[in-house]
């Protein structure tokens, strides 16, 4: 009779395990999802709880988690896409997965990034395409990664390379969402600002909006560990069995 229960109970530990497993894997994990929301830069554009920013809210969106894989792989509108290198299809379960736990925004306003008063194109097209979300005025950007890495002009080839073959988080944006004509007059509009950051020199305080690299997640081991307890129980009690046999 006790033996009974006691392989009962190893045979539910197994199962609880193994499916708990399966459905973190297809849902997402909420805790999980915050942080990833944040790290991949999802936020910047929708709001830290998916109420909206520069882009739409994502709160209350009604979409399913496939079709958000599908977004940010093939984006409509003007989304960059991230590759799954970048930001995998289980982070993008995981993110979908916390904004389902936040409430749909009653209303929403996109938020504007000021300009300057005669600004150029290219200072037009930044906040247009949304590249203010993530680098504000650029003087983060471009202290970090030009001036203190004693790189001088910022051209179109440059710019074209981090578009269509982005270092680090940086989503891409295809030659629909910024036309190689567009990216000449980001590019004219950087080096401006690449020699005033310069010229501040030391002494400008740089807001760095971008987090260095992605967060990181380890996987959820509850399901594991029930999955050990109830093999030991099964083997402990086969062995018990034998012993007694014996
Ligand atoms: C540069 C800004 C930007 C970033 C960063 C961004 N998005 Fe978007 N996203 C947009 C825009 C623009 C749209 C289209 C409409 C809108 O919401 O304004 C959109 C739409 C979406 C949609 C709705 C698609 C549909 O079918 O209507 C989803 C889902 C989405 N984004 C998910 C994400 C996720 C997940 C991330 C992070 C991996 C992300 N976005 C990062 C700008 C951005
Ligand atoms: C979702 C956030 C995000 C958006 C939107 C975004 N970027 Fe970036 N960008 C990054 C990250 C992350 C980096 C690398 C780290 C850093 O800048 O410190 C980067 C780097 C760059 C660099 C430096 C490349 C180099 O050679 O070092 C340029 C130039 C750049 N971005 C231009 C743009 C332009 C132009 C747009 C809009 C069309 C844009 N970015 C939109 C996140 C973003």
């Amino acid at each position: 009779m006790l033996r009974k229960i006691w392989y009962g109970a190893a045979v539910v530990m197994i199962m609880l395990g193994m499916m708990t497993s399966v459905a973190s894997a297809d849902v997402g994990d909420a805790a999980r999802g915050k942080v990833l929301w944040e790290a991949k830069l999802c936020k910047n554009c929708h709001g830290a709880n998916g109420e909206g920013a520069y882009a739409g809210p994502r709160a209350g969106d009604g979409k399913s988690a496939d079709e958000w894989v599908k977004q940010v792989r093939t984006p409509r509108a003007n989304m960059p896409a991230f590759n799954d290198v970048q930001v995998s299809d289980q982070e993008i379960a995981d993110m979908w997965t916390y904004i389902q736990t936040q409430p749909k925004p009653a209303s929403f306003a996109p938020k504007q990034f000021p300009l300057s008063a005669n600004a150029s194109a290219g200072e037009q097209l930044v906040a247009q395409k949304r590249c203010v979300a993530c680098h504000g005025d650029y003087s983060g950007t471009l202290r970090f990664r030009f001036v203190t890495q004693g790189r001088t002009t910022i051209d179109t080839a440059t710019v074209l390379k981090q578009l269509r073959t982005p270092a680090q988080n940086m989503p891409m944006f295809s030659a629909e969402q910024v036309t190689d004509e567009q990216a000449a007059q980001i590019a004219a509009y950087l080096q401006t600002r690449l020699d005033a950051v310069a010229a501040a020199g030391s002494t400008a305080s740089a807001p760095n909006t971008l987090p260095v690299s992605g967060g990181s997640q380890s996987a959820s081991t509850l399901p594991w560990v029930l999955v050990l307890i109830g093999v030991a129980m099964l083997g402990a009690g086969v062995l018990s069995k034998s012993k007694r046999a014996a």
